[in-house]
């Protein structure tokens, strides 16, 4: 395994790599590595000779000052994960002023409709901050392939969308929501709750299961109107921030028909104490 701090370091590395054709994989990470990131690793592995691990807390996509200062920060944890599981990675793990230098700023990017709702909507900023963290990463380790969890489906659509818009020559892979045994959508930020809450959390995904089993049965904002009042009633621990259910390639909201040519999937996300969590399911 191979670490580096520096972007000239990594550079040179992968590019000996692309020198000899190998096809080169990037699983960009913010750390707190866990069985999710694992499965994302051996899918990369996969289908790619060399793959690459970004772990880098990105302090542009924080739109809480609070959040960022809690996110767990692991990196020796992390190393010795990724050693005990697999033995031929290489690891970029730079600092802030290695990214950012002295300004830490994010570009401007236009994503349409895709960054106006859910996350978008709720995490002002958010998206540019992602953006600008995978342009540079990108251009430092030019991989051929890039790999995301469908648990943040929005981030895996902008980043669609960010690679039609810098026109970097990266084909960007979505992977499955990786789940505990009892269902919660595995996240770094999951490492903040007790295991009882931990249970607790699993609400989320039973609802999801909900929608997905009443979806096409009946009108589907009147199904969204029972979800939410299903985190009113039944609730004191978990406070809904949004339900919705949108058009999967769009994530424009839907209406009161569905179109039987799309695919619809349900979002959501939800506070655990100070711990904010999201997942989403595809319902057809
Ligand atoms: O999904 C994440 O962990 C982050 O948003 C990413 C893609 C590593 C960019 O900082």
């Amino acid at each position: 395994m191979q670490v580096y701090q520096d972007k000239q370091g990594v550079q040179s590395t992968i590019q000996e790599f692309k020198k000899n054709s190998k096809i080169v994989g990037l699983v960009p990470t913010m750390g707190a590595l866990h069985e999710g990131h694992l499965s994302l690793i051996r899918q990369a592995k996969h289908v790619c000779d060399q793959v690459v691990i970004s772990i880098f807390v990105n302090p542009t996509q924080f739109n809480n000052a609070s959040d960022l200062e809690k996110y767990p920060r692991t990196l020796e944890e992390d190393l010795k994960l990724l050693k005990q599981n697999f033995n031929d990675l290489i690891i970029f793990a730079p600092s802030e002023k290695e990214i950012y230098g002295n300004d830490i700023l994010s570009e401007k990017f236009e994503f349409g409709n895709l960054e106006t709702q859910m996350e978008g909507k709720h995490r002002s900023g958010h998206f540019d901050g992602v953006g600008t963290i995978l342009k540079r990463l990108f251009d430092v380790t030019n991989p051929d392939k890039a790999f995301f969890g469908e648990k943040d489906y929005q981030q895996l659509q902008i980043v669609k969308k960010l690679i039609e818009l810098t026109q970097q020559d990266v084909e960007i892979i979505g992977c499955p929501i990786s789940r505990e045994e009892n269902g919660l959508a595995r996240s770094s930020r999951n490492k903040r709750l007790t295991s009882k809450e931990q249970d607790q959390a699993t609400f989320i995904y039973k609802t999801l299961e909900k929608a997905r089993s009443e979806f096409g049965t009946k009108n589907a904002l009147v199904l969204k109107e029972e979800i939410e009042n299903l985190f009113k009633s039944e609730q004191d621990f978990l406070k809904l921030e949004y339900f919705e259910i949108s058009d999967a390639n769009t994530l424009e909201p839907v209406g009161e028909t569905i179109d039987s040519n799309k695919k619809y999937r349900a979002f959501i996300a939800a506070y655990a104490n100070d711990v904010r969590l999201i997942d989403n399911i595809a319902l057809n």
